[in-house]
């Protein structure tokens, strides 16, 4: 090794001792007659000093070097003298006196500061040069937590009997309901792999197999608009179990979570020490999404017993025509003043309108003193008693503000989501809502097993088509499928999905009547799933298992604000990886040839 410790572990005990270190050069300050470096390597930051009047030649070696070199040296371990301690470095009470020093490389100037945490620095420049990115202290921290994240799952679930399998990247369509992600063969000319959206049919074929307790953690590719939370590759924590119930799979992955939040994550902590468990449609009436942020309120209730009765032609006409009317009751806004009650009002109804279609956003503001008028011009149209009924229904207290939605129940539903995601991400410091270093994580479960497309005039599987309906359900499939719940569950946290799974259809005849309701051609279904069907026919045991992502998992963790942050090496929002220049076109057309391929530019697109 070219050194015999590293920049992270050196304390007072050490004194006295000669070691040799080696690292980049963090920070360096010239004083004259001493040249003080802050030698950085991956576990931490040692000062060294170079004294020109016992060491004259390293001195004038060391006046050259520059941030970014990479040096090692050699010297002697030295206390630093009362009062002279860094409180803020792990090493902050020694510092090396320099007998030798050998300059491994020099660096060219970054283009952005290693060792210190920019405001708004460019996330394409970090982009391009992601190696120096990763460099900084913010990346690291992240990379090794990902690391340790994913040593806990892999200790955890072998301790629970569970074996670590691999499965295919190149292999055949999944069923997620994303793009594929299509690989050429050259061997078979006109036929193309798909890379995996998920392993989901590998794994129930494992459970087929006797495997019993499977997990993997897993590259999955997806071909979908990206987000801050999406990535075309992202990880899973993909995992599977035989004779299970859904019980048992949210017991194990709850196990896990708290484990993880205890044992390997610094600075959070768990909002509910029990996990809670929301129904699907709970969670869509009373947080207007099935990702809800549980660490607030701000609930929408519904109303329209009593908006119905009111003067309010809108609300009035809706409730008759069955469309809810809802309010979110948001405390401590109701008392200001006019200009920035309109203000945040007009604001609050351009992003319903804007984001949800809402056709507008009625308020009251409750005044903070009892004597005082509710203000809005809604008020009018609820007589006192009305009023009264109304505060009852949102338990309302002086100084609250009200907000009213009423149209199609998904717009409602749309709208309630816009709002109190607006109040959570632009007024928490008046509102006091969440605490950033709280994870809520909660349970969605009872899902519908489908879901009307309007546009293709069929059923989609809410999950995926593996999933399995509730027992008692089941006879509903022939008539009634909207009303049949699936055995889905969905992980949430702070607003994210975190993890999704379900418990599936071991039977043949089960699966093939949900492939014939969501308009899978029993051809179309035998080309696709067909080696799924026939496995089914040879004693498959039940079972069910989930996937979470590692990403996302890993980025409420780290307290980050997208995934690209705890991934080494993300795409862009354009799923490009701007460093290297990927996708690109092949250097040479023979790449093409072999793989029978001749590409059709979009119309007015110029050959690159
Ligand atoms: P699902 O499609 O819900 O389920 O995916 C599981 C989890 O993976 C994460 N995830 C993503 N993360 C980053 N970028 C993406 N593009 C992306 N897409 C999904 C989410 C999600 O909860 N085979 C099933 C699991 C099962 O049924 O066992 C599946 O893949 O956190
Ligand atoms: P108007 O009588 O049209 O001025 O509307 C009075 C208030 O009701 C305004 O604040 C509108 O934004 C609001 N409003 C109109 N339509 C709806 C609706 N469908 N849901 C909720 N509020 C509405």
């Amino acid at each position: 090794m070219l050194k015999t410790h590293n920049c992270g572990e050196l304390r007072a005990e050490n004194a006295g001792e000669t070691l040799t270190l080696a690292g980049w050069v963090h920070r360096r300050r010239d004083q004259g007659g001493l040249i003080f470096i802050d030698l950085r390597d991956r576990w931490g930051i040692t000062q060294i000093v170079i004294n020109q009047e016992n060491e004259p030649d390293v001195h004038q070696k060391a006046k050259d070097i520059r941030n970014e070199w990479v040096i090692q040296v050699t010297g002697e371990v030295i206390q630093r003298p009362e009062g002279m301690s860094n409180k803020d470095l792990a090493t902050g009470d020694i510092e090396v006196e320099v007998h030798d020093l050998n300059i491994l490389n020099q660096a060219k100037n970054p283009p952005f500061y290693i060792n210190k945490e920019e405001d708004n620095l460019d996330e394409a420049l970090r982009m391009k040069y992601r190696y120096l990115d990763l460099r900084r202290q913010r990346m690291q921290r992240n990379i090794i937590l990902r690391h340790q994240v994913a040593q806990y799952i892999r200790q955890y679930l072998t301790n629970k009997d569970f074996v670590e399998v691999e499965t295919p990247v190149l292999f055949k369509t999944t069923p997620e309901g994303a793009r594929d992600y299509l690989v050429p063969s050259r061997v078979h000319p006109g036929k193309f792999y798909a890379l995996p959206q998920s392993p989901q049919q590998l794994k129930q074929l494992l459970m087929v197999a006797g495997y019993e307790r499977y997990f993997q953690i897993v590259k999955c590719f997806r071909d979908e608009d990206q987000r801050g939370d999406r990535q075309p590759e992202f990880t899973q924590l993909d995992l599977e179990m035989s004779f299970v119930e859904r019980e048992d799979v949210l017991n194990l992955i709850e196990g896990l979570t708290v484990g993880l939040v205890r044992d390997v994550v610094d600075g959070k902590e768990l909002y509910f020490a029990e996990f809670p468990r929301i129904s699907h449609r709970e969670a869509v009436e009373k947080y207007g999404t099935d990702r809800p942020d549980m660490r607030f309120d701000l609930l929408a209730i519904d109303i329209t017993h009593i908006a119905g009765r009111s003067g309010f032609s809108v609300f009035t006409s809706n409730a008759e025509a069955g469309k809810p009317v809802k309010a979110i009751r948001v405390p401590k806004i109701g008392g200001w003043s006019n200009n920035q009650i309109k203000k945040l009002h007009s604001e609050l109804e351009d992003l319903a309108r804007k984001e949800a279609n809402a056709k507008g956003l009625a308020y009251m503001a409750i005044p903070e003193e009892e004597e005082g008028e509710v203000r809005g011009p809604i008020g009018k149209f609820f007589p006192t008693e009305l009023k009264l009924e109304l505060f009852e229904a949102l338990n309302v207290e002086p100084g609250d503000f009200l907000l009213f939605m009423s149209d199609e129940a998904q717009i409602v539903r749309d709208v309630t989501d816009v709002l109190r995601t607006y109040f959570r991400d632009n007024l928490n410091e008046e509102l006091q809502l969440v605490n950033p270093d709280q994870l809520a994580f909660c349970w969605v479960i009872d899902f519908p097993l489908f879901e009307w497309n309007q546009d293709e005039n069929r059923w989609d599987p809410s999950h995926h088509l593996f999933t399995s309906p509730f027992e008692e359900d089941i006879p509903m499939l022939e008539n009634e499928p909207g009303k049949v719940r699936g055995l889905q569950y969905d992980l949430v946290c702070n607003g994210y999905e975190v993890a999704g799974g379900s418990i599936r259809i071991h039977r043949r005849d089960v699966q093939e009547k949900v492939m014939d309701l969501i308009g899978l051609e029993v051809e179309e279904a035998h080309q696709k799933f067909g080696h799924m069907l026939d496995a089914f026919e040879y004693g498959t045991p039940p079972h069910g298992g989930i996937a979470a992502g590692l990403d996302r998992l890993v980025m409420l963790f780290a307290g980050e604000p997208n995934i690209r942050e705890v991934i080494a090496f993300p795409k862009s929002q354009q799923a490009v990886d701007v460093m290297a220049g990927a996708p690109s076109v092949p250097y040479h057309q023979e790449q093409l040839d072999e793989l029978h391929i001749r590409t059709v530019l979009p119309e007015g697109e110029q050959e690159p």
